[in-house]
């Protein structure tokens, strides 16, 4: 057990996701069940360059654990990105005498981290919280479960709109350059298709889809597409294929923001509860440098730099089950 850590300091980084309260309040009570002070950073790396830090207590995180956003608050630090900016950051973190860092966000955030922990031999620990499950190193990561139950929300909705009126929706969803959420929601919303990144589908297979899907008198039409799909935006794509198919009355809609907030599931919950623990406990036993992650059931710590240089694959098996469902 590695003694010396008598001060740790949470952060939360990057875009906010829901769940990430529940990592917040598990690191600080985790922190106080063993005796070890915890400081929270307001605004991510730009708190500590700007010394935005304050000791938090057992209350200070109380009825935190429904509530979407962030209570430490986040920011995609430019200052941080330098030299100069980083020095600041170490400043404050010694003038507080913390002993190590929990950075919760994605993989921007761990890129930060990483090169800090480097830089000033500060141990320093990653919680997964990105909507976009986008990291290696866990099943998921905090907030997507509650992303993609938002996002099948909305989707049921507009089903009941869409048939209605005998229409094809575009649906975009976010997940950066990922399509984790556009699969799961394509698969929970029973979508006739989707459009993700990781798979180089041609517009001439999806106009051959929807015609199939006309052909079986599909009773309404939504094609889920990922934001950073190779074919464009939902716009995009729908007004290609109105010049293809004019048999289709065509509606988009763009899901954006709302898929960040809310309150998180009881998974996401469960799950940033347990790698806050996770992480404080990794911290005392000497952890520098990894992720917490969970896997099979399992925690685990990966290496931050492997948790954001490995791509993570969208599963096969899904893929697969959607286009068998979507006949
Ligand atoms: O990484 C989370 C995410 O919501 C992505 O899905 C999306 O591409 C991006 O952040 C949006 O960022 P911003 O809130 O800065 O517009």
């Amino acid at each position: 057990m590695a003694e010396q850590i008598k001060k740790i300091g949470v952060l939360t980084s990057g875009g906010d996701a829901p769940g990430m309260n529940a990592a917040v309040r598990a690191v600080v009570r985790a922190c106080i069940f063993y005796d070890i002070d915890v400081f929270g950073i307001y605004k991510g790396y730009d708190g500590l360059i700007r010394d935005t830090v304050e000791q938090l207590y057992v209350r200070s995180v109380s009825n935190i654990l429904s509530r979407g956003g962030t209570v430490l608050l986040s920011a995609r630090s430019d200052e941080f990105r330098t030299p100069e900016g980083r020095k600041k950051a170490f400043n404050t973190f010694r003038k507080h005498g913390l002993d190590a860092l929990v950075v919760i966000g994605g993989d921007g955030s761990f890129t930060g981290a990483s090169i800090f922990s480097e830089e000033f031999d500060v141990p320093v620990i990653g919680i997964p919280g990105t909507i976009d499950n986008d990291l290696a190193g866990t099943d998921f990561t905090i907030g997507f479960d509650t992303a993609c139950n938002t996002a099948r929300e909305a989707i049921d909705k507009i089903r009941d709109t869409a048939s209605s009126h005998d229409r094809l929706f575009f649906v975009e969803v976010m997940g950066r350059d990922a399509g984790f959420i556009a699969l799961n929601a394509a698969i929970g919303g029973g979508a006739v298709a989707m459009i993700v990144p990781e798979h180089n589908w041609s517009l001439e297979g999806l106009i051959k889809r929807l015609r199939k899907g006309a052909a079986n008198q599909k009773a309404s039409n939504v094609v889920i597409v990922a934001e950073g799909c190779h074919l464009g935006n939902a716009y995009a794509i729908a007004e290609q294929v109105k010049d293809k198919l004019d048999y289709f009355d065509i509606r988009v809609s763009v899901l954006g923001h709302l898929q960040r907030g809310g309150s998180p599931t009881t998974l996401d919950r469960v799950l940033a509860s347990r790698m806050g623990v996770a992480a404080v406990e990794g911290l005392i036993n000497g952890e520098s440098k990894v992720m917490v992650g969970v896997m099979n059931n399992q925690v685990i710590y990966t290496p931050i730099h492997e948790a954001i240089k490995t791509v993570k694959k969208l599963d096969d098996e899904e893929f697969r089950i959607a286009k068998i469902l979507s006949i």
